[in-house]
């Protein structure tokens, strides 16, 4: 097995890097720079050169409300660029694992299996969806896991911004009435990688649903326990509405994990903090 990771610096292509380099697993990163995949050519030479057994693509268009102003870009990174890929891989025999979002679906219901009906609410939502329409219909053997609340040790998460405006703000606003079950990178990277062989659509998300609210009262917590010097004093509860986000998001999106037995943030909270603290 050797695995070819789209991305290098974004959250989960890392969180992939480590878990392949502690499980001995040998893998290739490449970075926008190394191979666009906007750039068909690029793609395609990849392909016909490079000797691996999997993909995974971290790669994708993720910033929520940016979409909203930039749907051609999202579309181009989490559609277009994905059909090329279901192609390429199909072609080429190569197993494809692509991620897609719980923010496919519209949060209307209290929590959703694979088998659930998308329904996104954003342009975000929207490219994620189309691109898992294009993936099972140019590679119907191709391995698509939805997740939700990413949280890691790399990239801008709302861990981390969490962490900075608590210490730059005396109070913050966060958003109350949505839920939804944080993962962490780690996590997910390694249970995917017991799946890695397998077809269709899986959920992963880790244990504990939460309101946005919730978690940054309990990221708050954690660093006073830590000792982490804080300006934050009061985080104040707002309603979606209130809050006023460019995108829409759904009001509950948990996924149902029943094809993992997926463990609970709390460890990865711990690891994430940790590695933020030290890096302060
Ligand atoms: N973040 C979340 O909360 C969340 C929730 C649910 C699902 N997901 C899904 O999980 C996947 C990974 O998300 P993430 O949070 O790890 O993303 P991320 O940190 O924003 O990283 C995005 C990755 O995409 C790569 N990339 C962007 N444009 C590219 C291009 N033109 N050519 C090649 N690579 C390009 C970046 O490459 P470089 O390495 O060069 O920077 C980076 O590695 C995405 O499919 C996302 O939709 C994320």
């Amino acid at each position: 097995m050797r695995i070819w990771i789209i991305g290098k610096r974004g959250m989960l292509s890392q969180a992939f890097q480590r878990k392949c380099r502690e499980r001995g697993v040998d893998y290739l990163a490449t970075s926008r720079l190394e191979v666009n995949v906007e750039d068909e050519s690029a793609v395609r030479a990849q392909f016909e050169t490079l000797d691996f057994t999997h993909l995974i693509n971290c790669s994708g268009y993720t910033a929520v409300d940016r979409a909203e102003d930039e749907e051609q870009l999202a579309y181009l990174l989490n559609v277009v660029a994905v059909e090329r890929l279901a192609k390429l891989s199909k072609k080429h025999r190569k197993k494809l694992i692509h991620f897609s979002s719980d923010y496919v679906f519209d949060g209307e219901e209290e929590s959703y299996r694979e088998d659930a009906r998308p329904a996104p609410l954003s342009i975000y939502g929207k490219t994620k969806e189309a691109g898992e329409k294009k993936l099972f219909e140019h590679y119907p053997g191709a391995c698509l896991v939805r997740t939700s609340w990413l949280f890691g040790r790399e990239g801008n998460d709302f861990v981390k911004k969490m962490v900075t405006l608590m210490q730059e703000r005396e109070s913050l606003h966060v958003v109350s009435d949505q839920r939804g079950r944080p993962t962490y990178a780690d996590d997910l990277a390694e249970a995917v990688l017991t799946i890695i062989d397998q077809s269709g659509i899986f959920h992963f998300a880790n244990e504990g649903a939460i309101s946005w609210f919730e978690w940054a009262e309990i990221i708050k917590k954690k660093l006073e326990e830590r000792d982490v010097p804080l300006r934050c004093k009061e985080i104040a509860a707002v309603s979606t509405e209130e809050f006023g986000a460019k995108a829409a998001r759904p009001r509950s999106s948990l996924l149902v994990t029943e094809k993992f037995s997926a463990p609970h943030w709390e460890r990865g909270l711990e690891e994430v903090l940790e590695s933020v603290i030290k890096a302060k």
